[in-house]
């Protein structure tokens, strides 16, 4: 026992020793990648103008929460019977949100909730009609429509 061989006490140490390392960098690489899985979901939002005068111009304002972050998408124009279309991304971590304002002429001016995560789930196609009276969703596969009010 008393002889054993120094240079196999030094080999085993070093083994010892990059075996610790191994560990310890493996921990670290781990700890930079401990990010929380994410599920992403696509939707897609589509509104037409339906006003019930034909020559009046529907602007259309959208703003909120896009995932984690503020999202304002601008001022839009809809022609009578035209479309206003936009697509995002969701994730399972964030609760996206858009709210929309309504002005058509001569001084209207409605709000509606046109997506909410928690209403309306992670993915979809959303086609909504704007009306004078609100905003009805339409169903593509039944043509049935759901309408909602105002906010
Ligand atoms: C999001 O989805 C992933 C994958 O299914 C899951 O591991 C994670 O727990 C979910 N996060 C939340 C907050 O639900």
């Amino acid at each position: 026992m008393g002889s054993f061989p120094k240079h196999l006490v030094v080999l085993m140490v070093i083994a010892g020793l990059s075996v610790l390392m191994d560990r310890t960098c493996g921990a670290q690489l781990h700890e930079s990648e401990r990010q929380p899985p994410t599920v992403r979901g696509t939707v897609h939002i589509k509104m037409q103008n339906a006003l019930a005068d034909k020559s009046a111009t529907l602007t259309v304002h959208c703003s909120g929460r896009l995932r984690d972050e503020p999202a304002d998408l601008g001022l839009h124009d809809i022609a009578p019977t035209s479309t206003y279309e936009f697509t995002f991304e969701t994730d399972n971590i964030s609760r996206t949100l858009y709210y929309c304002s309504f002005q058509w002429p001569p001084k209207n001016s409605r709000n509606f909730d046109i997506f909410s995560q928690d209403r309306d789930g992670r993915k979809g196609d959303f086609y909504w009609t704007v009306s004078d009276t609100g905003p009805c969703l339409l169903d593509v596969g039944t043509g049935n429509e759901d309408c909602k009010n105002w906010s």
